[in-house]
């Protein structure tokens, strides 16, 4: 591979750019002195830039795979854990067995927030949607957590990185406690991070609740699926706001508003609109016509990356699998009709040219349904788990002394110069 390439402009100028290689996937040609050539690039949406170097995830769209830190995520979802995860995904590396302990020792004593906080909750209607609560809680976090908002301070960062992952359950299950009218229900430290988050939600003071080990197992698969993507729009979102120095929470809080999104992670809750929209697998046909007129895209389907199956999806559709086994809900009608969904798409021209493959969230709102989670949560679920691959990408970043605020130019096609015209002289 050429370590350089060159680009000629003005007609006979040439400009050399150096071609910087990766451990795994494209090179990158280095454009930094392009503007010595009096021009910018010109790339909306990020199709082909590479806005950064990370060592955290990696993805091959072509190939349909996903590294968290070099380890493919279909091992991590069979051995690992979330919790151990949020590790691998912190500190580079899979933790000894006493590193282990310790974090999630670390973790689970930090998971009751402030008590001034539960005040926030009052402030909202009851039928606020759960993500907006998020938005404003997490942004809320640094008016209460101030002795970890110097980013420059090693220490600080870790701090705030354990009360984010560590607090983010326990907010989110707060989210739909509020909304249901409920108490919000205090941590259990003695339960794992994911048991746990299951009694913050369903526990309730008339009667004791025992997560069902096998839903634990599914959900915490399910977050370890969600834990993070590479530069997606709302981990960009989080790098940009952290390069400007905000402080974490106030960076997470950007993310979870950017994850929100329909085309990003509110497409979960969008497919399940969508399943309840279509009805019946008699219906697909002329869904699929509305389709290809453009009129609705079928959500859960589709990726900027994957132009093959996401490995995540075919995790999550045995998930499905299994959860509705073990609830005795095989049958479940909306799981029949995505599979009919998924049947007909990959066979259908229309979505085979563009590539179109499920992704994470076209199984994934099927599953929740399954656990008892409403769709208004369901990007809630998505926000808690990618928390940690938000906060990894932010610390990557802001350790990196050669940082800098992100600011892009633009093609500028507005007014030329001219002079301002009095309101009486205007037509
Ligand atoms: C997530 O980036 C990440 O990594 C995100 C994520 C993560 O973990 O962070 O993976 C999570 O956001 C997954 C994606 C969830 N979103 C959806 O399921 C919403 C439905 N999908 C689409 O909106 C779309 O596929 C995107 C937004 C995901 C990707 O859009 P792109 O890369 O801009 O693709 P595109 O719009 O250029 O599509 C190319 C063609 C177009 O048709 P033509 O103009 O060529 O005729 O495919 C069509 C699109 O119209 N198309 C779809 C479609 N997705 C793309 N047609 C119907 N249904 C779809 N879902």
């Amino acid at each position: 591979m050429a370590n350089k390439v060159t680009l000629t402009y003005n007609g006979d100028q040439t400009i050399e750019l150096p071609v910087l290689p990766g451990t795994l996937g494209p090179s990158v040609v280095d454009i930094r002195a392009f503007s010595k050539t009096g021009m910018f690039t010109f790339d909306p949406g990020f199709l082909a830039t590479s806005s950064c170097e990370s060592k955290i995830t990696f993805i091959d769209g072509d190939e349909g795979q996903l590294y968290y830190r070099g380890y493919p995520i279909e091992q991590l979802a069979e051995h690992s854990d979330y919790l151990e995860v949020c590790y691998v995904l912190v500190y580079g590396e899979l933790p000894n067995a006493a590193q282990k302990v310790e974090f999630e020792k670390t973790v689970m004593k930090h998971t009751m927030v402030h008590d001034q906080l539960t005040r926030f909750f009052n402030g909202f209607r009851r039928d606020a949607h759960p993500m907006a609560m998020m938005v404003g809680v997490v942004g809320a976090l640094s008016a209460f957590y101030q002795d970890s908002l110097d980013i420059n301070d090693p220490e600080h960062r870790k701090v705030a990185i354990y009360r984010l992952i560590s607090k983010i359950p326990t907010i989110a299950a707060m989210c739909y406690r509020y909304n249901q009218g409920l108490p919000f229900n205090y941590p259990k430290n003695e339960l794992s991070y994911t048991a746990n988050f299951l009694h913050m939600m369903f526990s309730t003071p008339c009667e004791n609740y025992t997560p069902n080990p096998v839903l634990v197992r599914a959900l915490d698969r399910i977050f370890t699926l969600h834990a993070d993507h590479e530069q997606n729009a709302s981990t960009s979102t989080v790098r940009l706001a952290g390069s400007s120095g905000a402080n974490p929470f106030a960076c997470i809080a950007a993310g979870i508003a950017c994850l929100w999104g329909p085309s990003h992670g509110g497409a979960n809750e969008a497919v399940l609109k969508m399943l309840d929209e279509i009805g019946s697998v008699d219906n697909v046909p002329a869904f699929m016509e509305g389709v290809k007129a453009k009129t609705h895209k079928l959500m859960g389907f589709g990726h900027r990356v994957y132009k093959n199956f996401d490995p995540r999806a075919k995790i999550m559709k045995q998930t499905c699998d299994e959860v509705l086994n073990e609830l005795g809900l095989r049958d479940d009608p909306q799981f029949q009709l995505a599979m009919k969904l998924e049947e007909i798409a990959l066979s259908d021209p229309y979505f085979i040219e563009r590539k179109l493959y499920p992704n994470v969230d076209f199984y994934s709102g099927i599953v929740l349904t399954a656990l008892g989670i409403p769709v208004s949560m369901f990007t809630v679920i998505f926000a808690l788990a990618r928390t940690v691959g938000w906060i990894s990408h932010w610390n990557e970043m802001i350790s990196d002394p050669g940082m800098k605020i992100g600011r892009p130019r633009q093609l500028y096609t507005g007014a030329k110069r001219r002079d301002y015209v009095a309101v009486t002289d205007r037509k």
